[in-house]
């Protein structure tokens, strides 16, 4: 247990006793501790605590300061060192009348400082040890900035690429975003996220952000019960029950009802169904936005309405500040509901341990240790081990790939050496400056054995309306820097490297601000400059590595045709240059997955796997009439959920059960043996998936409901074994009861979501 905080610091910081810390409550007992420091607070006081500000242009340093000490202010964002946040946290503790610290929050998504990749490459890696790993080091980084929260991990459900944001979750599949969900939030708060190095989640959006109508972001979620609660809120819950500290809700409305004033998705669901005792959070300006929602007339009613429905603080307006003490006083927020929401506040501080040390992350010393332009504090190892697990080899004909560190390479796109786009969107406190873009990794890899020349070839895009847009996306690095020389001649330039070259290594893919918060897409093809470089460069007849740099699934047609060799990196993070060599020149065997379909066209969205059944479904091979389909495209996805290459091959044997009946209570062993048949060890992710036969309700196609990356020398076979018992086959029926229904399953294991590889059973 810790110390009370004037025992831990001691005189170094104050020799006043913060008012809270005088009185008859001993930090080893947190609810009277609270209740204790409730009964002591002005109304103000309370509001105040329910208060999440940004410092930015509009709440500049010494004002806060001044409202911190003024009881104003629960916690704030956006500050990221320690000396930033030393003199707030002073305001608080030393100038406030009670002395409550505030506690300092950030986006910290994929990495604080070292970044990692985006949501969906760490997806791809399948390997739950390497994801937690990565979350570890950002908050020991981000704890190291004096931040106590972040706001993550993203766990929405995204099926519908047209949404920006499909970058910063896990992808499409609930059990694979449960898992990540729980590991994410291990790594962040590593047990109680009490003490330096780590910092509490505050898992989002809750609820369905993911399903947004149309994949624009902000829009509507209208969704059938059963299907929120079967596979958009299965991740949110993992979160909640690995432990997470906090909840940030969503922006969007569900079936009518704005999250930020949904009584049922915040109290009934969350508290009652859930038991989260943490603190929940509006997203960003959300409570003002009830108002165009249309569900509240003004500002005072969209206060009364969130704090009623259980936000309890307010980001990043004045709404509770200006409203709550005059519902307060008339009655229409009864002042339990707020001591409630302030109980919630408070709780968070004690469990981030900031009763018994506000200065626990930011440190007792009054220099900052944070040196952000010093490469010192970077986890550079783990990055670069975390980032090419997360690469996917999509296509790799005549073994084009590895390549040989030796001739010339050209290395030639817009993306090759992009500093800013390696990092992808929400890269927190990540330096462009710091990443190592492919044309270094390259350069570096072959150490002088190979010749590597580059060309830029195109613009990202060229349409100045889009960029104009990606540019005012507020980064405090410039999004797009375009080449004002012609397409022509960059395209020109280009093929001149290439017919100089044994081979073409083109970077090409979207900006990271074109998968981003409200940067929606209509269309999921690379950009026209790009595909009129690459149409140009296979034109020389040089074998064509396409390295894809993407936040979102893109309909690839082209690319599968007419490249040599495409591996999806994503946007890999601070040592991805490095990474993706390491894959494109064999030093690393390829092992990530697609955690997300990828369709053939945006028409075909939305295309996951896990779809419901229908009376007609398309059939393989009978090209038929009044089936489920579009006529003018092939049916079934580019890429399927769960694919992706290796540099050797791997067998699956026959499923073999250990029954072919399971009771209730009993469980049933599924095996299979994979083989590495080629001469070049390898990693791969097998994959369980469960088919319900018959069912009360539609059921979806087929559920992934385990799997195992495995690691296999050349030759090696293994026995890989599941477990299944009838919790795996529960569902939520059209009642919303979680059962699991008599009958017939198919159990499925292979190394991506199109395997037929199967064997039955029966549960009784
Ligand atoms: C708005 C975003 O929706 C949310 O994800 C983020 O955490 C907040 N802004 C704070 O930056």
């Amino acid at each position: 247990m810790k110390l009370l905080y004037t025992l831990a610091l001691g005189a170094a910081v104050s020799t006043a006793l913060p008012a809270w810390a005088a009185g008859p409550t001993s930090p080893h007992d947190k609810h009277a501790f609270i209740s204790n420091l409730l009964a002591r607070m002005t109304l103000e006081e309370k509001i105040g605590q329910l208060r999440l500000i940004s410092i930015g242009p509009e709440m500049t340093h010494s004002r806060i300061q001044d409202e911190i000490a003024a009881g104003r202010i629960g916690g704030t964002f956006n500050t990221v060192t320690p000396s930033e946040n030393r003199p707030l946290q002073e305001a608080a503790v030393k100038r406030s009348r009670l002395g409550i610290p505030i506690y300092f929050a950030y986006d910290v998504v994929h990495g604080h400082r070292t970044i990692f990749p985006i949501g969906l490459g760490l997806a791809s890696s399948w390997d739950m040890n390497a994801i937690q790993r990565a979350a570890r080091v950002a908050a020991r980084e981000a704890s190291a900035d004096g931040l106590d929260m972040t706001f993550a991990p993203t766990v929405d459900i995204a099926r519908d690429p047209r949404w920006g944001r499909t970058s910063e979750g896990f992808g499409e599949d609930p059990h694979l975003v449960s898992e990540i969900a729980r590991f994410t939030v291990h790594g962040f708060q590593d047990g109680t996220p009490n003490r330096q190095g780590t910092v509490m989640a505050a898992v989002k959006h809750f609820a369905m952000y993911g399903a947004v109508q149309g994949g624009r972001d902000y829009n509507v979620v209208d969704m059938s019960p059963m299907r929120m609660y079967n596979e958009y809120l299965p991740p949110y819950r993992a979160a909640i029950e690995a432990g997470a500290g906090g909840v940030m809700v969503a922006l969007n409305s569900v079936n009518g009802v704005p999250a930020s004033s949904n009584t049922w998705l915040l109290r009934d669901l969350l508290r009652t169904d859930w038991g989260f005792s943490g603190v929940t959070l509006s997203d960003h300006g959300a409570i003002d936005e009830l108002t165009r929602h249309g569900v509240a007339a003004d500002g005072r009613e969209a206060a009364q309405l969130a704090v009623n429905a259980g936000v309890d603080m307010s980001m990043a307006d004045a709404l509770y500040r200006d409203e709550l003490p005059g519902l307060v006083k008339s009655g229409a927020v009864n002042i339990s509901t707020l001591d409630d929401a302030v109980r919630e506040v408070l709780g968070a501080k004690y469990d981030m341990g900031l009763f018994a040390d506000p200065f626990v992350r930011i440190g007792k010393a009054e220099n900052d240790p944070a040196d952000v332009h010093a490469d010192s504090r970077l986890h550079r190892a783990d990055a670069r081990d975390i980032a090419r697990r997360s690469l996917v080899l999509l296509e790799n004909h005549n073994d084009t790939l590895p390549l040989k560190k030796a001739g010339t390479i050209a290395v030639v796109g817009p993306l090759a050496h992009s500093k800013v786009d390696m990092l992808g969107s929400w890269s927190a406190a990540g330096k462009a400056a710091q990443t190592v873009t492919l044309l270094e990794g390259v350069t570096a890899a072959v150490g002088g054995h190979a010749r590597v020349i580059h060309a830029r070839g195109a613009n990202i895009i060229d349409d100045q309306r889009i960029i104009d847009y990606l540019n005012f996306l507020n980064w405090d690095e410039k999004e797009v820097v375009s080449d004002p020389r012609s397409p022509q001649v960059l395209i020109d330039e280009a093929v001149a490297a290439a017919r100089e070259a044994d081979v073409v290594v083109a970077a090409v893919g979207e900006s990271r601000g074109m998968s981003h918060e409200s940067s929606s897409r209509t269309s999921l093809d690379i950009p026209e400059s790009q595909r009129a470089l690459l149409k140009a460069l296979k034109e020389t007849g040089k074998p064509l590595v396409l390295v894809l740099m993407n936040g979102r699934p893109l309909s690839l047609n082209w690319e599968k045709e007419n490249a040599s060799a495409m591996l999806e990196t994503w946007y890999s993070g601070t040592e991805g240059g490095h990474a993706i060599a390491d894959v494109l020149f064999g030093d690393y065997n390829p092992s990530g997955k697609l955690p997300i379909t990828f369709p053939r066209s945006v028409g075909q969205v939305p295309t996951y796997y896990g779809a419901p059944r229908v009376g007609r479904p398309f059939v393989e091979g009978k090209p038929g009439n009044y089936t489920s389909q579009y006529y003018e495209e092939t049916t079934g996805p580019l890429y399927p959920f769960g694919y992706g290459l290796s540099y050797t091959e791997f067998a699956v044997s026959d499923v073999a059960l250990s029954g072919s009946t399971m009771t209730p209570q009993g469980r049933i062993q599924a095996a299979v043996n994979v083989k590495n048949m080629g001469d070049v060890a390898g990693e791969t992710v097998v994959q369980l998936y469960v088919h319900d036969v018959s069912a009360s309700v539609v059921r979806p196609i087929k559920e992934l409901k385990d799997f195992r990356k495995v690691s296999l020398a050349p030759g090696e076979q293994k026995l890989v074994q599941f477990d299944i018992d009838a919790n795996m086959l529960k569902f939520y029926n059209a009642k919303l009861e979680h059962v699991a229904e008599p009958g017939a399953f198919k159990v499925q294991i292979g190394l991506d979501s199109t395997t037929t590889n199967e064997a039955g059973f029966t549960l009784q």
